[in-house]
């Protein structure tokens, strides 16, 4: 939207509208069809439009839609239903405001992608954002016009559920591949969009991943700094690549719940960011203001909400109970209503609901699970694949293989492999572990499969079928790992071992001393040291969608090089947590030989698996970093370069990082920020020069004054292949 604005003052500064220029006259028609509207409106119809409802099919909500006391509906993926609703909304209210239609299309509608998590894993912004064109058209063909995603929330604690539904722990990414879904499921922002787009929604707005112990929901203690420069990033990212709408948090910061928050919703969000689209409180988080214990009653709670900026209230009816009533004692203007409801009908001119607000019923079926959508989710099932170790180089397994064990709750369960928020994916379609290798391996081979244990529960009576199937097999793989409701919303595990008896499966049949790869199914970081320990070869799948099982086949037979990299801290133990890697250094970081530092006398301080961390079935030599001019000014860029080498027999792509160190300033800064990436394809014995250009403006920080400033001083700089292992020079930034 705010791309709108600056066209919009483009174009008339050059005061002319010329034919190809039409689409801002639909913009200048937009506004002004929205304030025609508005003065037709009654109180009661412009509350209506402020109220989205989740339910779809009682009378009673049919005549609120009659009487345009309703504005949006979620969940609805019944397209005649909800052409119904909307018929009745267009054709027998007063106005016939069409019904905007919202749904949590997070990674995949029909066609499931991985887990958010998983696709961050990709380092792949470009794919991301294919993968959220292909949910919005699938979403869209449907007749959704509005996804709740992307949820750009910063996780650093692996306890919490929804870590499956975000991008991890780091703000550069987490802000690029917002980007990328907002682009992906809207289009490049002009304002309008096409056919096959829906708007996006930047979620849950701001600081929910903070939760204390990770248990969902709980409190937030967020510091201005550390909001502003680890949590509230990706959401202006977000806003500047032209999101529609915003969604508010369940949680509160600092004693203040999101969903109240002038500061945010309306001194940030629209006075810094200008943010010109509608915001939508989470479901109930509007009413939940009264168990916060900021509000008496709903009356309170609405009034609250809306003056701090939430313009439509999902699910509860604070608003449409008591805004009118409000409005008629003076206890609020009218005036805040409108510029709720103008933000509303905005978005849905946009997109197009006035001119065309049925979806058609024929058209799914063309659409959904197309095969290029299915080839789609291969590939990014590919690109997620972390390998954690591979000591013996077990994988890729050759094609001729005579006999593979597949052991584990995981290796064939469809529901696991979509994950949490899975859209309208249904099992049917998923491609199973066991279906991948069934159809990647040679006729000749021998898949011996044993589910062994299920994923929770104490049950151990197919261990021994499990060692039979491995001792009779010459490799064994075992998909282990979280069932998909395991994590998500209101999943929050207090420990991060393997659920059930899987562990000790896993021990049972390493002692025949077959060699053994275990495939990590799971929607969040585990603290696997046992299993880092005593197998030799480990690869995470993440939750991996429709085609998880063909993606991970395509790894395990060496059809696809591994390149994921995980960008959520992996830990030893769940003690540790929260772990992450842009950490602050403290007046006693942790060392070997001093006692009395900041580590653990049951741990060692380090996580299992650093960020940005994975392998490949090559290897990468980094060499000759050079960073030119060693000192600049704030006006001057530098130029950091390191050579890369693929030292391997095969091709493979390599992730190439830069961080950077802020050695003193007037604030503790974090002992490296990841500030820019760049996946490589490298055939074997290939080297190539990969480069990076920083500036000042890349170096700011909130300083002691809280300015976002650079500050001279000198900035270490390391370039690897993960957070750890760099190769690090350093340079001067000047006044
Ligand atoms: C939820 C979630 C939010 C989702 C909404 C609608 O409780 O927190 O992410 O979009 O409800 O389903």
């Amino acid at each position: 939207m705010k791309i709108r604005i600056k066209l919009l003052s483009f174009l008339l500064s050059l005061s002319i509208l010329s034919a190809a220029q039409n689409v801002f006259a639909v913009g200048l028609t937009t506004e002004k069809k929205v304030e025609e509207l508005l003065q037709k409106m009654t109180l009661e119809e412009k509350i209506g439009q402020m109220y989205q409802s989740r339910d779809g099919g009682q009378d009673s909500i049919l005549k609120l839609v009659q009487k345009g006391n309703v504005g949006s509906f979620l969940g609805i993926t019944d397209i005649i239903l909800r052409n119904k609703l909307q018929k009745i909304a267009v054709e027998k209210s007063r106005l016939g405001i069409p019904l905007i239609f919202g749904f949590d299309t997070i990674h995949g509608y029909k066609t499931v992608f991985p887990i958010p998590l998983g696709q961050a894993a990709s380092w792949n912004p470009k794919l991301a954002e294919k993968v959220a064109a292909v949910s919005a058209k699938e979403s869209r063909s449907d007749g959704i016009d509005w996804v709740f995603a992307p949820m750009v929330d910063i996780a650093r604690d692996a306890r919490w559920g929804r870590i499956a539904e975000g991008f991890g722990e780091d703000t550069y990414l987490a802000s690029l591949m917002a980007q990328a879904k907002v682009r992906g499921l809207q289009g490049y922002g002009d304002g309008l969009f096409g056919p096959d787009k829906v708007a996006a929604c930047l979620k849950h707005y701001a600081g929910y991943g903070a939760a204390e112990g990770g248990r969902d929901y709980n409190t937030c203690e967020i510091s201005q700094r550390t909001l502003r420069e680890i949590y509230l990033p990706p959401f202006q990212a977000g806003v500047q690549a032209g999101a529609a709408t915003i969604m508010s948090g369940f949680n509160e910061i600092s004693g203040v719940p999101v969903t109240a928050s002038r500061f945010l919703l309306t001194d940030i969000l629209r006075g810094e960011w200008g943010f010109d689209g509608f915001v939508v409180s989470d479901y109930t988080s509007v009413r939940e203001l009264i168990p916060h214990g900021i509000a008496i009653d709903e009356t309170q709670a609405g009034k609250k909400a809306l003056l701090a900026g939430i313009d439509m209230e999902m699910s509860s009816r604070c608003y449409l109970n008591n805004l009118s009533r409000l409005v008629r004692q003076d206890k609020i203007s009218e005036k805040v209503i409108d510029q709720a409801v103008r933000r509303i009908l905005r978005i849905k001119f946009d997109i197009g609901l006035f001119d065309n607000p049925y979806a058609d019923p024929n058209k799914p079926s063309s659409v959904l699970l197309h095969k290029d959508h299915l080839e789609l989710a291969r590939e990014m099932a590919r690109q997620s694949v972390v390998l954690l170790k591979n000591t013996n180089g077990i994988l890729p397994v050759s094609k001729d293989i005579k006999s593979i064990a597949l052991i584990g709750p995981l290796a064939d369960s469809r529901e696991d492999m979509m994950g949490t928020w899975k859209g309208v994916g249904d099992a049917e379609d998923v491609v199973t572990i066991l279906e991948g290798i069934q159809d990647k391996a040679s006729a000749e081979c021998k898949i011996n499969y044993v589910k062994g244990c299920d994923v929770k529960g104490d049950l151990i009576d197919g261990f021994a079928q499990a060692v039979e199937a491995a001792k009779k097999s010459d490799v064994v793989i075992m998909a282990v790992g979280e069932s998909e409701k395991m994590s998500g919303e209101a999943h929050s595990r207090a420990s991060l071992d393997l659920p059930g008896v899987q562990r000790e499966l896993i021990e049972e049949v390493q002692k025949t001393g077959k060699p053994i790869v275990v495939l990590l199914l799971t929607g969040r970081p585990l603290a696997i040291t046992w299993i880092d320990k005593n197998i030799p070869t480990i690869l995470l799948g993440w939750h991996p969608g429709t085609q998880g099982g063909n993606g991970i086949a395509d790894v395990i037979f060496g059809d696809y090089n591994p390149s994921g990299k995980i960008t959520a801290t992996f830990p030893r133990n769940v003690g540790q947590v929260p772990i992450y890697y842009n950490c602050k250094n403290t007046g006693r970081p942790p060392s070997e030989s001093e006692y009395h530092t900041s580590r653990y006398i049951d741990s060692h301080w380090t996580p299992l698996y650093p960020f940005g961390y994975g392998l490949s079935y090559t290897t990468f030599h980094y060499s000759n970093l050079k960073v030119s001019p060693d000192k600049i000014s704030m006006e001057q860029p530098v130029t950091i370069s390191v050579d890369v080498k693929n030292a391997g027999k095969r091709a493979g792509e390599e992730i190439v990082q830069l961080y950077v160190r802020d050695v003193v300033g007037s604030v503790t800064r974090p002992v490296k920020e990841l500030k820019g990436f760049e996946k490589i394809l490298l055939k074997h014995g290939e080297k190539k020069t990969v480069s990076f250009t920083l500036t000042a403006e890349q170096l700011k920080f909130y300083n002691i004054d809280n300015q976002f400033v650079a500050e001279s001083g000198m900035f270490k700089v390391m370039v690897g292949k993960n957070s750890v292992d760099c190769l690090e020079s350093e340079f001067e930034l000047t006044k």
